[in-house]
């Protein structure tokens, strides 16, 4: 059996493992060779391949980024025509001219999106979740949240001692488009004063009682916010305008905007720190690796029995199947109980 094996979307850390637990397991145990493409459904429309055999994924376990590389291209989208034959024929013709019988994608809600569509057109399709943002319904943890919460709360921690020596209300910005989940982790595990989640549209008074109120206590408040959330006034998401190819806003700004309003408001100096794509760089945690290389391991033996249309998914400890088209449907977000438990230790 020939494998085709892409990862979609915004890279993340345990892509790597999840190539290496499925070249590994499928050589040694299913008897399958494997095509690498190149960029996410990029590779697959262009035909652009790279090897991907045992010796290729060797060393790569601890490697943050993919090995095969990633992109946001949209196949299905108009743009993706070419010579009279739509983005779904061109991925056909190349998958049959390279003896490809199945694909494992890897990828978030747009990668796995794709791939149902295409499923239900007749490619054999297997889906591995993955996505920082831990906001796949379909899965209860997907792998590069843990390292990317680590690193938020890293960061964190470091912001506590220089806020406390100048004196300083510091923001933190941290990923998160539609949930919070970033947030909340990271500011729990960091002892942040405030966090602000896109779920929940934040009152900028409020925010400024509790940094008030943090400084009163002679401490300097910390606050941290997704890069989706926004003020209740407003009533969207602080947005650079630029758009992806399957049409999403890319955020960012919110931090900067606190900084100012709590420094005009109350008089104390208020400064952003935007992690950005520190989040999603370097080695994955212990975690990530463990979760990352046991979706690899059941995403090949899926493909090795034919389940295709299947993505593999993380319920309790157990390692599940469930049907592609629930990945997309609906976004795990924060529930109100989850953020009122974070609130208890605001201010
Ligand atoms: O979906 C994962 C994610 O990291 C989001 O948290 C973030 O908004 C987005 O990707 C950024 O994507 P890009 O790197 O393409 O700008």
């Amino acid at each position: 059996m020939r494998v085709g094996v892409l990862t979609g979307g915004g890279d993340c850390p345990g892509l790597n493992a999840v190539i290496r637990a499925i070249v590994r397991t499928g050589t040694y145990h299913h008897d399958c060779e494997f095509v690498g493409f190149r960029d996410g459904w990029r590779g697959p429309l262009e035909g652009d391949t790279q090897q991907l055999d045992v010796a290729a994924v060797r060393g790569i376990l601890p490697r943050g980024g993919t090995i095969l590389g990633s992109s946001r291209t949209n196949p299905l989208s108009d743009s993706a025509a070419r010579d009279g034959k739509t983005g779904l024929e061109r991925i056909k013709e190349n998958l049959a001219n390279l003896g490809v019988d199945a694909l494992i994608a890897i990828g978030g809600e747009d990668t796995l999106g794709v791939a149902a569509t295409l499923c239900e057109n007749g490619v054999n399709v297997v889906g591995v979740p993955k996505t920082i943002d831990n906001d796949l319904s379909a899965t209860d943890y997907t792998f590069g949240f843990d390292t990317a919460v680590n690193i938020a709360m890293e960061a964190i921690d470091r912001l506590h001692t220089t806020a406390e020596s100048h004196h300083r209300a510091l923001i933190c910005e941290v990923m998160g488009r539609n949930a919070g989940w970033i947030a909340l982790h990271a500011g729990i595990a960091g002892g942040a004063n405030v966090i602000l989640i896109p779920e929940h549209p934040f009152d900028i008074e409020e925010v400024c009682d509790y940094v008030e109120q943090r400084f009163k206590e002679r401490y300097a408040p910390i606050v941290v916010v997704a890069e989706g959330a926004h003020p209740k006034a407003v009533g969207t998401s602080v947005i650079n305008a630029q758009r992806d190819a399957f049409g999403h806003i890319r955020y960012g700004g919110v931090g900067q905007l606190l900084a100012d309003e709590i420094q005009q408001r109350t008089g104390k100096e208020a400064r952003a720190t935007v992690l950005g794509h520190i989040q999603r760089g370097g080695t994955p945690t212990a975690f990530d690796r463990v979760l990352a290389t046991r979706f690899g391991i059941h995403a090949i033996r899926a493909a090795a029995e034919g389940a295709y249309g299947q993505m593999v998914a993380l319920r309790g400890t157990d390692i599940v199947r469930v049907p592609l088209a629930d990945a997309t449907t609906k976004l795990k977000l924060v529930p109100p109980e989850r953020y009122a438990e974070a609130e208890i230790f605001f201010g």
